[in-house]
């Protein structure tokens, strides 16, 4: 079987038809990673999947994140913690109530960010599930850091060659009024290094790396670098950038982290059940380790 590709924009988001991400052959598994270095962002509709498939198809991507930052997660009892839950449901299978820790945690996901950016070995992939959607809101919007690099001025470009960049998931937290971290979750998850701009190996592009992770850079003073995060997020999300995600139930959506952002849009989280499930793959290294350049202590 070949599948079908119908490309929402000439290099950005890509709807993929007929293929079955529950049994892919090893033709269409070569065609779908051709497309994603492409596209950046996969589309696939009316996926039946269960937790099991869809962890084996993330895994065709590397190796998938099993760490997760709250250390009340839950682990899901057959396939640990394999899983980010993107729902506004809490263990019981409940609406959550509106002053719980993991509803205030999760508002941090309507921030533009990327995954994982704040671990050490960042997140290259996240693929996500939908079993319950919204009937107004709640979409995923998608910006592309590729296209917004190019567009910069070459002034700009220069200013930002080399730079690094602190990430730390207390950062977008903070941003969100949210700063009530165990000491060992923020033990585990201290601020790392990351380039402010990388190279995607499989397509040679440049890109931005930016998130509201960030809460630091190298050689510069908090206000200039918020400053210079700001005016770059502010380039980034420009409409031309970016692709809003309407979900149907059963989608399954991959983005590259490496170069692009996200974020969750409102929706009544009170009244309405979300339930998704994400699976993110980690990178191979560090950003500034890919690019051989020395990690600052
Ligand atoms: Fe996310």
């Amino acid at each position: 079987m070949t599948i079908i590709i119908n490309a929402i924009t000439p290099n950005f988001v890509a709807e993929i038809y007929d293929v079955d991400l529950a049994q892919p052959c090893a033709e269409d598994l070569h065609a779908i990673k051709q497309a994603f270095w492409k596209y950046a962002v996969l589309i696939f509709g009316d996926q039946k999947l269960t937790p099991e498939q869809h962890l084996r198809f993330s895994e065709q991507f590397g190796t998938v994140e099993m760490d997760r930052v709250l250390a009340a997660e839950h682990a899901d009892p057959r396939l640990g913690h394999a899983f980010a839950d993107i729902s506004n449901l809490n263990r019981e299978g409940k609406i959550w109530d509106k002053a719980s820790r993991q509803r205030l945690y999760k508002e941090g996901n309507k921030l533009w960010h990327t995954d994982s950016s704040f671990k050490y070995k960042p997140g290259l992939c996240s693929l996500l599930y939908s079993t319950s959607i919204v009937p107004i809101g709640g979409h995923t919007e998608f910006a592309d850091q590729r296209t917004a690099y190019d567009a910069l001025s070459p002034e700009m470009k220069a200013r930002l060659q080399g730079l690094i960049a602190m990430h730390g998931i207390e950062y977008s937290r903070k941003r969100t009024g949210f700063m009530e971290f165990e000491q060992s979750e923020a033990n585990r998850l201290p601020p790392v290094p990351q380039l402010l701009v990388r190279t995607i190996p499989e397509s040679g592009r440049q890109s931005l790396y930016i998130a509201s992770h960030i809460g630091a850079i190298q050689g510069m003073g908090a206000a200039e670098a918020e400053a210079l995060f700001q005016q770059l997020l502010a380039h980034v999300i420009q409409r031309q950038f970016v692709y809003t995600h309407r979900w149907r139930v059963n989608d399954l959506v991959m983005w590259d982290n490496r170069c692009t952002l996200h974020r969750g849009t409102d929706f009544d989280d009170m009244r309405f059940v979300r339930d998704m499930r994400r699976a993110t793959v980690s990178d191979v290294a560090n950003t500034c380790e890919q690019a051989g350049v020395a990690v600052p202590a």
